[in-house]
Order: C-alpha cells, then sequence, then structure tokens
C-alpha cells in the first residue's frame, strides 16, 4: 500500500489499529497489538495519543507485546526500549500497566532463557497478536531478527549485526557504546500474528524494501520471511516503494 507521505500513511495505520480496538471493545474482548521501535511507527503513536486526548479511543482493553530490546539494557537508560515506548505512547494513554510487555533487558544471563520462553507464552495465553507492527533495518531484521535468523524462530536472545550497530551508532554517541546482544521476539512469534503492518518510509529504505517484498525468500533477509504470511500489508510512502 503506497502513500504519498509518511504522514497520511501512518493515520491510515493508526485508524486500523482504531479500528481493531474499538471493534474489541464492542464485543467486550482484549485486543492485542504487536508494537516496534525505531523512528518509523513514531508517527502512528502520535495519532493514536491524539485520538486518545480527543476522548475518541480509549486503551483499557488493550494488551501489547514489543518486539525486542538491547541486551544489556536498564530501563530507565534514554537509550531503552522501555523509555521510548513510555515516552512515546504509555505515558499518554489510559493503557493499564500490567497490560504492557516488553522484554527485559537487564536480567542475568541464567535468567535470559526462561524469561524468553515466558514471553512467548504470555503471548500465546492471551489469544496472540491481533496486531504486528513492524519497521525494517537495513540488513532486513524485523525485531532484531538479524540475517540467519530461522522461519521458526522465537523469542531469544541474539547478536547484533555490525550493520545495524552502526545504524545505532548516533543514538549511542559512537558504536562501541551500542550494546552487542539484544532480546527480539522471533520470526515465527512474528508471523504468528493474525495481521501483519511493515511500515517504511524513505529512500534509504527502497532497496530492503525492493528485497523483501520481490526478492528470494531466504535467511539472509529475514523480512522475505513475510511473504509467507497470508494478511501482511507493506504500508510505505512512495520514496520507500521507488525501487518496486
Ligand atoms: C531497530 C529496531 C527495529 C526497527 C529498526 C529500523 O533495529 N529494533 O524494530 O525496525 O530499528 O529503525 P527505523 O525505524 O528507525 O528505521
Amino acid at each position: 500500500i503506497i502513500h504519498g507521505d509518511s504522514d497520511a500513511a501512518s493515520l491510515s495505520v493508526a485508524n486500523e489499529i482504531a479500528s481493531l480496538i474499538k471493534q474489541k471493545q464492542e464485543q467486550g474482548t482484549k485486543a492485542v497489538l504487536g508494537l516496534a521501535t525505531g523512528s518509523t511507527p513514531v508517527k502512528v503513536y502520535d495519532y493514536l495519543v491524539q485520538f486518545h486526548k480527543e476522548g475518541r479511543l480509549s486503551f483499557k482493553n488493550v494488551i501489547t507485546f514489543n518486539l525486542d530490546e538491547y541486551f544489556p539494557m536498564e530501563p530507565d537508560s534514554i537509550h531503552s526500549y522501555v523509555r521510548f515506548m513510555n515516552e512515546h505512547l504509555f505515558d499518554h494513554i489510559d493503557i493499564e500497566p500490567h497490560n504492557v510487555h516488553i522484554p527485559d533487558g537487564n536480567l542475568s544471563m541464567d535468567e535470559v532463557r526462561k524469561y524468553c520462553d515466558d514471553y512467548e507464552e504470555k503471548i500465546k495465553n492471551v489469544g496472540g497478536i491481533d496486531i504486528q507492527v513492524l519497521g525494517i533495518g537495513r540488513t532486513g531484521h524485523i525485531g532484531f531478527n538479524e540475517p540467519g535468523s530461522t522461519l521458526n524462530s522465537k523469542t531469544r536472545l541474539i547478536r547484533l549485526d555490525r550493520v545495524t550497530r552502526l545504524d545505532a551508532a548516533s543514538d549511542f554517541f559512537g558504536e562501541e557504546n551500542v550494546p552487542k546482544r539484544a532480546i527480539t521476539m522471533g520470526v515465527g512469534t512474528i508471523m504468528n500474528a493474525r495481521k501483519i503492518i511493515l511500515m517504511a518510509w524513505g529512500e534509504g529504505k527502497s532497496s530492503i524494501i525492493q528485497q523483501a517484498v520481490e526478492g528470494e525468500i531466504k535467511e539472509s533477509v529475514p523480512a522475505t520471511f513475510l511473504q509467507h504470511h497470508e494478511n501482511c500489508d507493506f504500508v510505505l510512502d512512495e520514496a520507500a516503494a521507488s525501487s518496486l
């Protein structure tokens, strides 16, 4: 789905999420959202906050699972995805804090494996993810599923690709400060969502979008696995779609 610009595209995604939440409210059930960080979804979150402030949308029936977190990472660090999500969304809406799930980057090595298995269980126990929002990294990663991630991979600790760490270097004031690892939902976890919306803006994403949408399905470009999903939209601006 190609929009004229990222603002119009973000509004359409925010509207789709709001419709799901309202539909679930009418049914008296919960809406389960899979959420992403990075610059790409920020405008979607801005619109959701705006809908809430205008009194048009409540998040009381919403459960969220974030895709990933750097490891190690203190939750109150300026670089943490906990902080990112609070600043861009959770601090401004009426979501119940116990309904928010973000991978914990502050665990000991001994705790990680069980924690990741429990994260998977929690997603299953609420009936799975209704809408999973995604950005895409320059390596073709979704969440932090770097090249080499398998179709069935689950939530786990991974080693970040050099390209990803270089892309994050300016945020961390130098590549040497970027964590070498992260906890991420797996490709399999993402593929289990009933609906997936991958967003990308700008010409810098056009080459990886072309590979993800039209390229051969392969582990070296994990986003190509989305071609197997029966309900996945790529929502793009003109520039990100320019190589298709
Ligand atoms: C990070 C996140 C991804 C995100 C990617 C792209 O690697 N873990 O979930 O998709 O960045 O970031 P941006 O949206 O800033 O281009």
